[in-house]
């Protein structure tokens, strides 16, 4: 992997220690039977995006993946979505993600499920997808593109490792109307690691890399109703045993509080989208 500043300075944002063993401790507290845990016993830790599990399975329904299919999850986290996608769909599926702590806590995760024949892990860049073209029936990315300057080289390598006929379902943050944005937010510290563009550049980028886009729904709504109540906190912070603090820190509440707030003031956007690569695998590339 090409490890460039850019690429370490995200790759230190999630990198939290001993994440696993937090999350084992968090389901102990709980009064969870460890050896019995279940996919919704994980959700408020593994499923790190807007809306969790509920946009987890509106996405399964969008995407109608068939069960013999292998799936690659691009920037899949401690890997809550990419086993909700194997579990109701009976996909094999193979996430990556740039962090090797997320990837470690994934693959143990999987292990206490023993789901791991459906669903394998790997760390890598995003930008540097190991895998040979053509190699995956369909691609499922959620709220990941946040994180990347290169939006062209990332579609590309979606769009490589993509079996021409197959779907990519992606699920993104953008940029809206105006700028800037209030940090911290919950994918990123400062500007230095944030890289928004509007929905309408990022359509763009994604015909630009070859695909034709089927489905454009704009989730924004869903989004402000869904943090309609995030308060800026005061004092220490009052958190839950399980949650997303685990894997990006104890200021969450500021986090999900500025998000709110990019949200009201249409400074961010959300969207998910299902785009193709057309059969000829050049078809749609212009440019
Ligand atoms: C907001 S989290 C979403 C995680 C997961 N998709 C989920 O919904 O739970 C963003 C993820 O993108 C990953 N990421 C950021 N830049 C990346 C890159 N260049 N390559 C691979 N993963 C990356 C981060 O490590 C993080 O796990």
């Amino acid at each position: 992997m090409i490890v460039t500043e850019d690429i370490l300075h995200i790759h230190s944002y999630y990198s939290p220690n001993d994440l696993y063993d937090k999350i084992i401790n968090g389901l102990n507290k709980l009064g969870k039977d460890v050896s019995k845990v279940t996919l919704d016993d994980l959700q408020p830790v593994d499923e790190f995006h807007i809306r969790g599990d509920a946009a987890t399975k509106e996405l399964i329904e969008l995407a109608e993946f068939a069960p013999h299919m292998h799936i690659l999850d691009v920037g899949c986290g401690i890997g809550g979505s990419t086993r909700r996608l194997s579990y109701e769909t009976g996909c094999r599926v193979t996430g990556i993600d740039l962090s090797n702590e997320y990837i470690d806590t994934a693959e143990r995760l999987t292990q206490l499920l023993n789901m791991q024949e459906q669903v394998t892990f790997h760390a890598c860049s995003a930008l540097e997808l190991p895998f040979a073209d053509n190699a995956f029936d369909g691609v499922w990315s959620i709220q990941m593109n946040m994180n990347i300057a290169d939006k062209p080289t990332w579609l590309k390598e979606i769009h490589r490792v993509l079996k021409p006929g197959g779907r990519a379902v992606l699920y993104e943050v953008c940029g809206s109307t105006n700028t800037p944005l209030y940090f911290p937010v919950p994918w990123a510290q400062d500007g230095s690691m944030s890289f928004l563009v509007p929905p309408a550049s990022f359509r763009d980028a994604m015909t630009s890399a070859g695909f034709d886009i089927e489905v454009w729904n704009d989730k924004t709504d869903l989004a402000r109703k869904a943090f309609a109540n995030a308060k800026e906190p005061e004092g220490e912070p009052d958190l839950p045993v399980l949650g997303v603090y685990l894997l990006v820190g104890n200021d969450i509440q500021t986090k999900a509080y500025n998000l709110r707030r990019n949200l009201e003031e249409e400074r961010v956007s959300l969207i998910e989208t299902v785009a193709v690569k057309p059969d000829s695998g050049t078809a749609g590339v212009r440019g």
